[in-house]
């Protein structure tokens, strides 16, 4: 079956196709970054406007790199939510019209859903049950992941998402909008002995986080120090050190507990080197997806939407968003 995946829920467009005998035969993705930047953000509507004009041609390129044409898809799958609501429309609403013009089925799928099985992408790839940890712009959240939509959720965040303290610590050190990964090369050159930022909820019996005091803790350092480079540096090593302990230690505190042998971690954060290098050490059994598909991206969603599919999801009629969709919400 070929699945074509749309993916518009925040600022990257992604367009995929994914064969379920020979895997993902190719992928598309515009990013918005460069034209959110001069704003410190997402603008939505500006965002909207841009998935409009890119839809198309990145499912051009994807028919073309793949030598498919339309006619051959069998069936779409779309990001209904969580997102921008605006953003997310135009995905739904384009997936919906070209599936009802090819008399093709259509479904929307969840992006924390896609996110969470993207490591299903790489090789070796994981197989169920494993513990999630996802991290992302938006969230940060310990996920049970039985098979399919089978999901609790064990934890998550109480205030900042992990992506957004990176983010927000980041243009605090004048790095720029998004800054995660700018922010980890910066600690790449930072002195760990030097500062030292708290680390919230390290030692809670439960696996929740909490990032926002983490964030104020690097604020007050920035303002009390001198603005020099290796300042900056040692700033980011301290934040990135203190962030990336309490999420290694509350994913290997959820492995004990759930009693399951396998850890998968996903989206934006998860191609944090740090991140990835101390999970790694933990000898912990850990999967990631490859880097290109961390951050936002539609092979993901045509994966989650080819296995739904699989599985014998109904077709939608119509199609609807979700600005807010709890991940738990889907569970079959
Ligand atoms: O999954 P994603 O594309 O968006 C959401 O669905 O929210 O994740 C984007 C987030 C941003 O906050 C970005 O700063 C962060 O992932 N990010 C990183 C790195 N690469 C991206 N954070 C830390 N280290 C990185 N290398
Ligand atoms: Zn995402």
């Amino acid at each position: 079956m070929l699945v074509l995946g749309i993916e518009t829920s925040c600022d990257e467009t992604g367009v995929a196709l994914f064969d379920t005998d020979h895997g993902l035969l190719s992928h598309a993705l515009h990013s918005q970054i460069a034209m959110h930047r001069e704003y410190g953000g997402v603008v939505p509507e500006l965002a909207s406007r841009d998935h409009i004009r890119r839809v198309v041609p990145l499912l051009r390129e994807v028919l073309a790199s793949s030598k498919k044409s339309l006619g051959e898809i069998d069936g779409i799958a779309y990001t209904r939510g969580p997102g921008l609501a605006g953003a997310l429309l135009v995905g739904a609403s384009f997936g919906a019209s070209l599936g009802f013009s090819l008399g093709k089925p259509v479904i929307g799928v969840h992006h924390l859903e896609g996110h969470l099985l993207s490591p299903l992408l790489a090789r070796p790839s994981p197989d169920f049950p494993f513990v999630a940890l996802l991290v992302s712009g938006g969230h940060t959240q310990l996920i049970r992941v039985e098979g399919l939509g089978r999901y609790t959720l064990l934890g998550e965040t109480l205030d900042d998402a992990a992506g957004e303290a990176f983010d927000k610590t980041a243009k605090l050190l004048g790095l720029g909008y998004p800054g995660g990964a700018a922010l980890s090369r910066l600690a790449e050159k930072g002195d760990p002995s030097r500062f030292h930022l708290p680390r919230p909820m390290l030692k809670s019996r439960d696996l929740d986080f909490s990032f926002s005091g983490l964030k104020t803790a690097a604020l007050t350092l920035v303002r009390k120090q001198d603005d020099d480079e290796q300042t900056r540096a040692d700033i980011a090593r301290a934040f990135q050190d203190a962030i990336v302990e309490v999420l290694v230690s509350k994913s290997l505190k959820a492995v004990r507990k759930s009693g399951l042998k396998r850890l998968v971690v996903a989206g934006g954060v998860s191609a944090n080197s740090e991140l990835r290098n101390r999970l790694t050490a933990s000898g912990i059994d850990v999967y990631y997806p490859d880097f290109q598909y961390c951050t936002d991206n539609g092979a993901m969603i045509a994966l989650a939407g080819a296995m739904r599919f699989m599985e014998g999801a109904i077709p939608e009629n119509g199609f609807d968003v979700r600005a807010r969709w709890d991940l738990e919400f889907i569970s079959s």
